[in-house]
């Protein structure tokens, strides 16, 4: 091992190669057997905390194995030296959709004799000319195909021109069911005559001309980047932390530092986002069975770009490389995987005196992300990092609406009409970040934070004091609450046992930013499914076990697993390690102005300080050089 490597790091490719050959021989796999999740397997927290630079160890993958002649889930763990720590099968359980079926469902779909007819009874001759998607089901399957089998489900698009935007063309109301594993298409449903809508959707530059040019931007930093890498160790301004990547949820953070007048304290061990699940709120045929779980059942990971330097990000860049298992055992490198850059973020503080004095600071954040493509969307992932002690996470959504068609001008009461006859039903994004927070070490608390006003009298003389209401989150039941703007709420995540100089606990507060809640009842198929949606936080005890709020197996699993399951055991989460995970998203009303690709409409949170540091750590950023003088 080179002395840089750490245990948090990403899987390399080389180490990937080495799993996937020691696990089919350890475990006996054959051709039948895909690779449906190679993730690193993480060390445990007290390992790493007592881990110094230069340390051997061994590192361990987690590997979920689907067994297409048993249909069987299995999961092992196993080092890059071959060693099996572990090796179990999971009944009942299913695996993500992996890319080699996708083509498998989609090879039998365009061959099948049943789609063929029902295309050209549209008109449609040429079968090349249809994209299709594959879809998971979900759990809403035909009863005579709900025996446990492995489904896909194709959505369909006309491409009449090569460089056409096929979403403009929905082939609504036709749709294969594909058995994945028994390689053919088991059922077709083809319940619509409505007209493919012909209105283009033309968005290349080639087709839009795309005139509208301002004058060239350089950000130019001469002395190069303020932050140094070092593996996937990241230094800048006085933070620290690391990169990490995973197959399911993509960009991770880990082990989060901030030297505090040259001492270096704890914020977090883990930050990911754990889930992704998108609801439509649409019952036509063409969107009521849309609600896929982009992390747990495609794994976000496997989409991720291979970023442009001047497009997708711009400065003095790093990029870092991601590597991921293919079903089939191929290890695939994706390249500038990760951007980490650092950006101009305004003002940081300013104060003009009396006597016309006048400090003001410049403020700089540095952003680390990723963007994935998962069919018609784009997911960006943004961690930023700020010189006042804050986090922040943002998702910017992009890409293209889901469509169908349907009788131009008629009343669809879910669904935009953006050209005649071509609809986008109304969805909502929502994400479930999970957090292994560590306020200067990992026994911490929740507490809830409201603002309230007493009656005009004695505790309120002029009727417009308020005061702060703290509440413990003392137990799992206790800490599943809801954002409340009209009370000002928030939480903060504290440590009861170390207190700053005025007494309080140390802690960093969770602001909740732009978000929604889940219009599908919590009866549903898929309120069941995603019964972490229906809480914006949930406290849980940290168990590494514990990973993903919907479970580990969303694909067509009927519901109740994750936070819901865990959480019903009530257990404390009163100075303790605990795991916050935050729900948040947005509801999306298509607006005619979100096609034919929707501009960056984005959801997040802030993680800032309080009480954390005696005072402001912007305090001690230097004044930025001025055109002329220095900014006083
Ligand atoms: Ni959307």
């Amino acid at each position: 091992m080179s002395e840089l490597r750490h245990p948090l790091d990403p899987l390399s490719s080389e180490e990937q190669i080495e799993i996937v050959t020691h696990a089919r021989e350890a475990w006996k796999l054959g051709d039948h057997h895909l690779f449906a999740m190679v993730q690193l397997e993480e060390p445990s927290k007290a390992f790493i905390k007592s881990f110094k630079q230069g340390d051997s160890f061994q590192r361990y993958a987690r590997v979920t194995i689907w067994d297409r002649l048993r249909a069987l889930v299995s999961e092992g763990v196993i080092s890059t030296s071959g060693e099996v720590k572990s090796w179990s099968e999971i009944p009942g359980a299913k695996a993500p959709v992996l890319g080699v079926e996708s083509e498998i469902a989609i090879k039998v779909a365009r061959e099948d004799a049943g789609v063929i007819a029902a295309l050209v009874k549209r008109g449609i001759t040429d079968v090349s000319t249809v994209h299709m998607e594959t879809w998971p089901i979900g759990a809403q399957i035909p009863a005579h195909l709900d025996d446990g089998r492995r489904l896909i489900w194709t959505p369909m698009w006309h491409q009449p021109t090569p460089d056409a935007n096929f979403y403009a063309h929905p082939i609504n109301g036709l749709h294969a069911i594909v058995d994945i594993d028994a390689e053919k298409v088991v059922a077709i449903e083809d319940n619509d005559n409505i007209p493919i809508p012909q209105t283009p959707g033309p968005y290349r530059e080639s087709q839009t001309g795309a005139t509208v040019k301002l004058k060239e931007l350089m950000i130019h930093q001469p002395d190069g980047a303020s932050f140094t890498v070092n593996g996937w160790k990241i230094d800048w301004e006085r933070w620290s932390f690391r990169i990490g990547f995973d197959q399911r949820e993509g960009l991770v953070i880990h082990d989060v530092r901030f030297s505090d007048e040259g001492k270096e304290r704890t914020i977090a061990h883990r930050l990911s986002i754990a889930e992704l699940v998108i609801p439509y709120g649409d019952p036509s045929q063409g969107a009521y069975r849309k609600n896929a779980f982009d992390t747990g059942e495609f794994g976000l990971g496997n989409f991720t770009n291979s970023l442009t330097l001047g497009c997708d990000c711009l400065g003095e860049i790093v990029y870092l490389d991601a590597s991921v298992t293919e079903g089939n055992g191929n290890v695939r490198t994706i390249k500038n995987a990760i951007c980490m850059h650092e950006e101009d973020f305004g003002i940081l503080w300013k104060h003009i005196d009396v006597d016309g004095h006048t400090e003001v600071r410049r403020g700089r954040r540095f952003v680390a992300s990723s963007i994935v493509t998962v069919n018609n969307y784009e997911y960006g992932y943004f961690w930023y990092f700020y010189q006042d002690g804050s986090i922040e996470f943002e998702a910017k959504l992009t890409g293209i609406v889901l469509t169908l068609a349907d009788t131009p001008g008629k009343s669809h009461p879910s669904a935009t009409e953006l050209e005649p006859g071509l609809w986008a039903p109304y969805h909502q994004h929502i994400l479930c970040a999970r957090m292994d927070i560590d306020i200067d070490g990992s026994d911490n608390s929740v507490v809830e934070v409201e603002s309230f006003a007493h009656p005009i009298g004695e505790k309120n003389p002029y009727g417009g004091a308020y005061e702060t209401r703290e509440t413990i989150l003392k137990s799992e039941k206790s800490a599943q609450r809801l954002i409340d703007p009209m009370k000002s709420r928030f939480w903060k995540i504290i440590n009861p046992n170390k207190k700053n100089h005025v007494g309080q606990s140390i802690g960093y507060k969770l602001i909740p930013g732009h978000t929604t809640y889940p219009l599908a009842h919590e009866e549903s198929v898929l309120g069941k499914r995603a019964g972490f949606m229906y809480k914006h936080l949930w406290v849980t005890p940290n168990k590494e076990q514990e990973r993903y709020p919907a479970g580990d197996y969303p694909f067509q699993h009927e519901g109740g697993a994750g936070l819901p399951d865990w959480t019903s055991a009530d257990r404390p989460t009163e100075n303790t390690d605990v795991v916050l995970w935050y729900v948040f998203g947005t509801n999306h009303i298509p607006r005619t102005e979100d096609w034919p690709v929707m501009p960056v409409e984005r959801t997040g949170f802030h993680l800032k300080p309080s009480g954390f540091f005696r005072r402001s750590p912007g305090m001690d950023v230097a004044p930025s050089e001025a055109v002329e003088t220095t900014c006083h």
